[in-house]
């Protein structure tokens, strides 16, 4: 099916365009009023499973501002529900999970489900949200890394510097990898299955790959990411965003990936370089700096583009758009990007 505004897609695919798309993490999300509003009335998983909320939810900020891509409202935590290990989702605390993973015998208890049984409300959200978005813009998937998945499985919750996660890692290294390899295989059967149900590309967030040391990064989180690429580099095109994983930029950029996400704690020049100038780059606007005056953010957003490039670039966050971020700041950073003259 053709999308119209492909923009998204072909700078995936290298392509020149007159500008570079543009789409924010998160960007079905608490700064919107419409959201709030559903958020009062269903709880965060009711809003995940049914697919008229998700679809509701993921078309949100394509009405209100029009970004170049959608991206389906969703969680990467719904993998190890689907996988057997119980994910609490607590007002104002964040992800609980009440029996975390702590030995081998946890890790043996983890099953690999059948992605569209366990999971089969993704793939109606995904159905419903095709629908509404018309072919207007294209529809991402995504689903967390295998790493970032087991810090939440392992700690039981959020965490400055997911000790326990790697505490885990480091003394019970054959246990590890058993349950990496485990969410791999079945991150890998829920994003082909997302593709065969509409999404036009799909992205890995690694959010916590930066806790790692670049020693360990590979062992314990870019080994399965690559694994995840190389089994969906047929499918669709693959965005791999690791937040903090600069020191990896190199290595990721050898990958099968179509592009690669960065955080703001790096240059544009550095972040090119360090990729060799061939591969899409995605980011990396400082969230917070959504708090600047709407003039100001505008300034900054021209400038990061001139900096990256407008080729071979998809303007994005660095990270998640935070709560309370002004209506018209949000609007300010996207007017910007379509505002963009060459
Ligand atoms: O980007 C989008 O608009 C799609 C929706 C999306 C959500 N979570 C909805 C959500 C996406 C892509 C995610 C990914 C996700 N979830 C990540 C990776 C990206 C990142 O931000 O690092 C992580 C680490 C999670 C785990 C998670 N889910 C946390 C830590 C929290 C609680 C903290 C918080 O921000 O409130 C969630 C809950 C969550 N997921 C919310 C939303 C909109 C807020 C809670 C709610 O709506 O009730």
């Amino acid at each position: 099916m053709m999308i119209k505004n492909d923009l998204f897609l072909r700078a995936l695919k290298g392509e020149t365009v007159d500008r570079p798309p543009v789409w924010m993490m998160r960007q079905a999300g608490r700064y919107l009023p419409e959201f709030m509003e559903l958020k009062k009335k269903y709880d965060f998983f009711t809003r995940c499973q049914q697919p008229e909320l998700a679809s509701e939810i993921t078309v949100q900020p394509i009405r209100r501002y029009g970004m170049d891509a959608a991206i389906l409202f969703s969680d990467i935590l719904v993998i190890p529900q689907a996988m057997n290990i119980e994910v609490e989702m607590k007002p104002d605390f964040g992800p609980y999970l009440p029996n975390p993973i702590r030995n081998l015998n946890d890790v043996n208890n983890v099953i690999i489900p059948d992605v569209n049984d366990a999971l089969g409300y993704v793939m109606e959200g995904i159905k419903a949200t095709k629908e509404k978005l018309n072919n207007e813009v294209p529809l991402i998937g995504f689903a967390g890394s295998p790493w970032t998945i087991l810090c939440y499985c392992v700690q039981g919750q959020g965490s400055k510097n997911f000790d326990k996660a790697k505490e885990f890692c480091f003394t019970n290294p054959v246990a590890a990898h058993i349950l990496l390899q485990k969410i791999t295989d079945t991150t890998i059967a829920y994003l082909k299955a997302k593709v065969i149900a509409g999404v036009n590309a799909v992205q890995i967030f690694d959010s916590w790959g930066g806790m790692l040391s670049p020693v360990d990064y590979q062992e314990f989180s870019w080994q399965y990411i690559n694994q995840i690429i190389e089994a969906l580099k047929e499918d669709a095109p693959v965005i791999a965003f690791g937040k903090g994983c600069w020191f990896a930029l190199d290595e990721m950029s050898k990958s099968n990936a179509s592009a690669l996400g960065v955080d703001w704690t790096i240059t544009a020049k550095n972040a090119r370089y360090l990729t060799g100038g061939n591969i899409t780059l995605q980011g990396n606007f400082d969230p917070t700096r959504l708090f600047s005056p709407p003039a100001e953010i505008k300034k900054m957003v021209t400038q990061m583009i001139n900096e990256f490039g407008k080729d071979k670039y998809i303007v994005n966050l660095g990270h998640g758009i935070l709560p309370n971020v002004p209506l018209d700041n949000a609007k300010a950073f996207i007017d910007a990007v379509k505002e963009y003259n060459a």
